[in-house]
This record gives C-alpha cells, sequence and structure tokens, in this order.
C-alpha cells in the first residue's frame, strides 16, 4: 500500500471514531491524521501548520509510531499534546499540560492588539506592552513577532505556565525582547519601573464561571489546568481586577485589551463606563456577532 491509500484508508476509520471540540476549529480527520503522521516522521506540527506539507514516507515502524498516536488521541488526549505544537496568529508554539492549548477564538484578541500596537509604534517609535495571564506565552510572543519594536514583559499566576512561556521564548528567539514573571495578576510588576508606563496591556482572562468549570468536556478538563478557565462565580472576577488595577500601569494615552467570555461583553463595558478610568471603550465580535474582546483607552 503507498502512502496515498495508507492515508485514505485510516481517514476513512478515524472518522468514526474522533470527537472534534467547537474551540478547535482548525481541527479536522484530515489535519489530526496530518499532523499525527507529520509528527511520526519526526517534523512535530501543529494541525493548522499541516497544511503547508505534504505527507513523507513512513518506515514501519514509523508506521508503528503513528497508530500509536492515533490510540491516544481516540483516547481523547489533546492533539497539540501529542505533537507538543499549536499555532497561534501563524506561529506554531509548543504546547504541553503546563498551560492553556491556545484558541483560534483568541486570535480576535491578537488582531486587535496588533493594530494597536501598530499605531502606538507609529507615533512612538517603540511600544512596552505587557501579556497578562500569559499561559503558555501566545499572545505576547505574536505581538513581539509580528511588532520588532516592543519590548514585552508576560506573566501569569502558574509556575508551569511561566515555565512553559519560556520555553516558548527560547523556542522562537525572542529572548531578547520578552521577559517572563511569575505573580498575580500584576503583582510581578508594582514598582516605578512599570507605573505609568505601559502603552498596551493585553489580557485573556480566566472567564468561565466556576459551576461551568466542573461540566467542561474532559478532554479538556483532563488535560488542560483548571486555573486557566476558573473566573469565580461569576465569571468576571480577574477581568473586574483587571479593570481596577490596569489603569495605575498605562501611561496616560495606554489601551487595555482583553478577551471576554460569551455573554459577558455588554455587562463588561458598563463595568469599564462606571470605573471611570476609560475613554473609547469598543467591543470587538466574532464572525456570529458576539462580543469576544473589548478595547478600552484610559481616559485623560
Ligand atoms: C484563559 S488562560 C489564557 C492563556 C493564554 N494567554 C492564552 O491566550 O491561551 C488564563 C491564564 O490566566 C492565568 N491566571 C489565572 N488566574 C490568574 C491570576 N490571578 N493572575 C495571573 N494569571 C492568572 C492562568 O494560569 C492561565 O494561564
Amino acid at each position: 500500500m503507498n502512502k496515498s491509500e495508507l492515508f485514505d484508508k485510516i481517514i476513512l476509520d478515524l472518522k468514526d471514531k474522533l470527537r472534534f471540540l467547537e474551540d478547535k476549529p482548525e481541527e479536522t480527520p484530515e489535519t489530526t491524521l496530518k499532523a499525527l503522521w507529520l509528527t511520526a516522521s519526526g517534523l512535530a506540527v501543529s494541525a493548522e501548520g499541516s497544511l503547508g506539507h505534504s505527507i513523507p514516507d513512513l518506515s514501519e515502524e514509523q508506521i508503528k509510531s503513528l497508530y500509536d498516536l492515533i490510540d491516544l488521541r481516540i483516547s481523547n488526549t489533546p492533539l497539540a499534546h501529542i505533537t507538543n505544537r499549536q499555532r497561534f496568529m501563524g506561529i506554531d508554539m509548543l504546547a504541553d499540560r503546563r498551560a492553556l492549548i491556545p484558541r483560534k477564538e483568541t486570535e480576535i484578541l491578537g488582531k486587535k492588539a496588533l493594530e494597536i500596537a501598530e499605531i502606538i509604534t507609529k507615533s512612538k517609535g517603540k511600544i512596552k506592552v505587557i501579556d497578562v495571564c500569559c499561559g503558555s506565552g501566545n499572545l505576547g510572543l505574536a505581538i513581539a513577532t509580528y511588532n520588532k519594536k516592543c519590548e514585552l514583559y508576560a506573566t501569569d499566576l502558574s509556575q508551569e505556565a511561566v515555565e512553559l512561556a519560556l520555553d516558548n521564548i527560547n523556542f522562537l528567539n525572542l529572548n531578547e525582547r520578552i521577559r517572563v514573571r511569575q505573580g498575580d495578576l500584576l503583582s510581578a510588576f508594582e514598582n516605578d519601573d512599570f507605573y505609568g508606563k505601559i502603552d498596551l496591556m493585553v489580557c485573556n482572562p480566566p472567564y468561565i464561571l466556576s459551576s461551568k468549570v466542573e461540566k467542561m468536556d474532559a478532554e479538556i478538563s483532563s488535560n488542560e489546568p483548571v486555573l486557566a478557565f476558573d473566573g469565580g462565580m461569576l465569571g468576571i472576577k480577574i477581568i473586574q481586577k483587571l479593570i481596577s488595577e490596569a489603569p495605575k500601569f498605562l501611561t496616560p494615552e495606554g489601551w487595555v485589551v482583553f478577551e471576554v467570555g460569551l455573554g459577558q461583553g455588554e455587562f463588561v463595558i458598563k463595568l469599564c463606563e462606571r470605573s471611570k478610568s476609560y475613554q473609547d471603550i469598543q467591543p470587538v465580535a466574532d464572525s456570529a456577532g458576539n462580543i469576544r474582546v473589548i478595547s478600552a483607552q484610559k481616559s485623560s
């Protein structure tokens, strides 16, 4: 059997055995098998990254390894944990159990942050950014990759996430422009080097209601850290804290941009308005019209 025949045979079989989560739209039977095939061949790539490659011939040993990887996926191990890769804003990054697997939906936040970063960089020639709740570092890494004038700081409460972010910084050779610190929200930056000095703060906080975290799909709850999801009783515990603490760190014209959960947008906009610390509070919606990101500039 040649490689195309083997690929088609496995795909037919896989179609009935695989389950796909809504928040990983890039994963299909084809991209899943391709990513596993390439990983078995020795080239670790994400589902999305696999699209840029053709499938190589596999040795007998590699075919055996491919079947082992497929078994792992069928038993609900996330694809990103098997390949050790997840693509975010066009960049393959390291992914493992230490932090959330970056989701496609968070690219809405990444794109908005990059737009604002571009405007600030044009007027100032440089930009100082903090990625709060950085997890694997995906948002900060993408911003620093695409905006070469950016000095980036990333922070997370989880020491394991901080370690994965550090691995990612090395993986992408961004050591010169990114620093990572462990701490609760902005606590790692409580000093005069940061008060009033941040041009842009980005944050994808945990925002799932505690009561819903317990009911999440087993593929997620068994493999990704609960700290990445749990936003407290109402889901907005960290968002509320961010809204109240960010202004102290922002420059007079600085921006905060953050993701919100489905259905939280309108209320969170009201919280920003009520705080009186922000102007130009803008929602960004997904393709279905749901508010998923809010950007706000510090009020003058
Ligand atoms: C939804 S995940 C986002 C991770 C990553 N930024 C992304 O977009 O995939 C939320 C992150 O917030 C972190 N976190 C939770 N509570 C925190 C807190 N009080 N201070 C800082 N980080 C926190 C979690 O460890 C997790 O990495």
